[in-house]
């Protein structure tokens, strides 16, 4: 298969003349959109090639919204996305909101002899398209998926089973997402006996440390595939005292052949090729498709008329915005953002599906809940996208697709829906007996093992915070973080820490009021125990991020993308030495504080009352912190984000 130039777009030469200077906004054949950015001086290469105009398909990097002018500034050449907001300066074809972060795909401008602008897209061959082979006939019983939990499954491919991101005991992002489903009792005799993991990302719903700690124990030896992100999957294993012995990573879209019948490939995502991938299985040329977390998987393009295809569908992933706080952020614009995004994310899933028009197509990698009692406020307002909803809206469009809604230990029959598309008996209940719903977690025996990092001696000496963040190596960025240590409610808690770090500079300050030049600021509460783990393994900022385990507000109200994606996916992957510090402090005969950490487990707890809303805890933290400096910055920061 060759590499493709396709004319997307022809102008003739009276509109090519009507072109306006600044961005146009173009309708082309079959609904297709297009922004051309036309500079005031137009440069006629050499046959024809154009030098100046620079054109892109209109549609979002993000989740394929539509790009519009803003209408407060007309002449400007950034464009708005009518979706969620993100920003594309069509005159350099970089997003500037989130700043620093992605690049839209340009179309080639040519002239045509007449005069008329023409609009190629050059479309690659595709990886799967290499080495096709045809689909021969499968029998019923020779592939089988059945789900266990999240966005866990396992597959029967002939001889062959395979498990996908095994999450299926303990938490994930510390203590903030639990299972919503009670996998099949025998889940780690299964997965320790099969042929082979594919592990999509380093999210600990996806690489399960509490899992593979007990496969671990069972067969250390499973082998594991996962893809070759900038940040390596397994980068923090020893931190999570696990050992799999059998990992290995895989290029991107190059087959990896199990047998005569079974190769699959590793794909990776549009939006975070760093952190997310999916997966493309052909089995005897029948094509399964696990799009996983990804956002735009494989940039769009995907292959169609699949076998089966399985994505994430649920939304509320993250935390935001119900871990905001300030400004804009009211019960009332969270729920109605929540409301509106989520309906944007349904269709969105629908017409990636839809696009795929696989013969099965199941909803996965959504089924978590904020279990614990503390994060009750998340779990009653973190509203999801229902499988059901999403299957339906899939069914309304395309009666073809047959959808399934999985639940644990049920399974169903490839062989035989390719048979027999209405063969009831091609999809299977739960065996009878099986629980589906978890209704027990065990968070004390999680939380205790986090709170145990609160008493590590680092943070007897304030020096730590100097020390964590020099080994971070976030810089030059115009951004000053609060960071506040707080009790399991977000309310100050005995032996906590308070500090600022500015990274403006090559090396981090950490000044004790906002610097007075203009800044970015965030202000994060965290709790006390996640934080201090967080910083004594050097894991990832995920678990204190998407697990709900931080209170943020930010002046002004713009996302970071450098610096989350640097806390999220780019920290150094050696932890910090945490014991070279401790030698420096005894060798120094620091004393260190002498209160630095909370007496007891009920403080951090905090109060068993769990609040309405996190503004009522913003009220009752700010006026109990009405003490000297930090109060009245505090009450600044809230009177000025408003
Ligand atoms: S910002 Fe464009 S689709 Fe989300």
């Amino acid at each position: 298969m060759q590499q493709e130039a396709i004319t997307v777009l022809r102008l003739t030469q009276k509109e090519t003349e009507d072109l306006k200077v600044g961005v146009n906004l173009v309708n082309g054949p079959s609904d297709k959109k297009f922004a051309i950015y036309r500079p005031a001086e137009l440069t006629d290469g050499e046959e024809g090639e154009n030098i100046g105009i620079r054109a892109c398909m209109n549609i979002c990097k993000h989740q394929g919204g539509t790009f519009i002018k803003d209408i407060e500034d007309l002449d400007s050449s950034v464009l708005r996305c009518t979706k969620h907001g993100w920003r594309l300066d069509c005159q350099t074809m970089q997003y500037v909101n989130p700043p620093n972060s992605f690049r839209q795909e340009e179309l080639i401008p040519e002239f045509g002899e007449d005069g008329g602008l023409k609009l190629v897209e050059l479309r690659p061959p595709q990886p799967w398209q290499q080495d096709p082979r045809n689909a021969l006939e499968i029998k019923p019983g020779e592939v089988e998926v059945t789900y266990f939990s999240h966005a866990c499954v396992e597959m029967k491919l002939g001889e062959v089973r395979m498990f996908t991101d095994p999450w299926l005991t303990g938490p994930a992002f510390a203590r903030g997402w639990w299972l919503l489903h009670e996998p099949p009792c025998d889940w780690l005799d299964r997965l320790a006996s099969t042929d082979f993991i594919y592990i999509s990302h380093l999210h600990s719903d996806h690489l399960s440390y509490p899992t593979l700690e007990q496969l671990y124990k069972r067969n250390p030896d499973v082998p594991i595939y996962v893809g070759d992100v900038s940040t390596p999957v397994f980068s923090k294993m020893e931190e999570h005292g696990v050992k799999m012995n059998n990992i290995t990573v895989l290029e991107f879209g190059v087959w990896k052949e199990i047998n005569a019948d079974l190769r699959f490939m590793i794909l990776m995502d549009g939006v975070h090729p760093e952190l997310d991938t999916c997966l493309l299985i052909d089995y005897k040329g029948h094509f399964i498709l696990d799009t996983v977390d990804c956002t735009n998987p494989n940039g769009g393009r995907l292959p169609h008329n699949v076998d089966v295809m399985m994505s994430d569908f649920a939304g509320g992933a993250a935390g935001f915005p119900m871990t905001f706080h300030g400004g804009k952020y009211t019960e009332d614009w969270k729920r109605n953002f929540i409301k509106s995004e989520r309906r944007k994310l349904l269709y969105y899933k629908t017409q990636v599906v839809r696009k795929v028009n696989p013969v099965v197509y199941f909803p996965f990698a959504g089924y978590f809940v904020e279990a614990h009692p503390s994060d009750k406020y998340i779990k009653d307002t973190n509203a999801k996208i229902s499988p059901n909803a999403l299957n339906d809206l899939i069914n309304k469009h395309s009666p073809d697709i047959k959808t399934w809604t999985p639940l644990p230990g049920s399974m169903f029959d490839l062989g035989k829906i390719l048979k027999d598309k209405d063969d009831i008996t091609a999809f299977r209940d739960p065996p009878p007996g099986t629980k589906i719903l978890k209704d027990d977690w065990d968070f004390d025996k999680y939380l205790d093992a986090i709170d145990a990092s609160i008493y590590n001696e680092i943070f007897a000496y304030p020096e730590w915070v100097e020390f964590y963040y020099k080994w971070c190596q976030f810089k030059n960025y115009n951004l000053v973080v609060k960071m506040i240590e707080t009790d399991d409610n977000f309310q100050p808690i005995e032996g906590a820490y308070t500090y600022m770090v500015d990274f403006v500079g090559e090396v981090p300050t950490f000044p004790s009021e906002r610097p007075d030049r203009t800044h970015n600021y965030l202000e994060i509460r965290n709790r006390i125990g996640v934080h201090r783990q967080t910083m004594l393994t050097g894991m990832f900022w995920d678990d204190l991020y998407i697990g709900f385990n931080n209170r943020i507000t930010r002046d002004p109200d713009t996302f970071h993308y450098q610096f989350w994606n640097y806390m999220q996916v780019l920290l150094p992957q050696e932890p910090p030495k945490w014991e070279e510090f401790l030698e420096e402090q005894r060798a120094k005969g620091a004393r260190g504080r002498s209160v630095w950490a909370p007496s007891n487990k009920a403080l951090i707890k905090g109060t068993t009352r769990v609040p309405q809303s996190y503004s009522s805890i913003l009220c009752t933290a700010a006026l109990s912190m009405a003490v000297g400096v930090a109060a009245a910055v505090a009450l600044r920061i809230l009177v000025r984000s408003r």
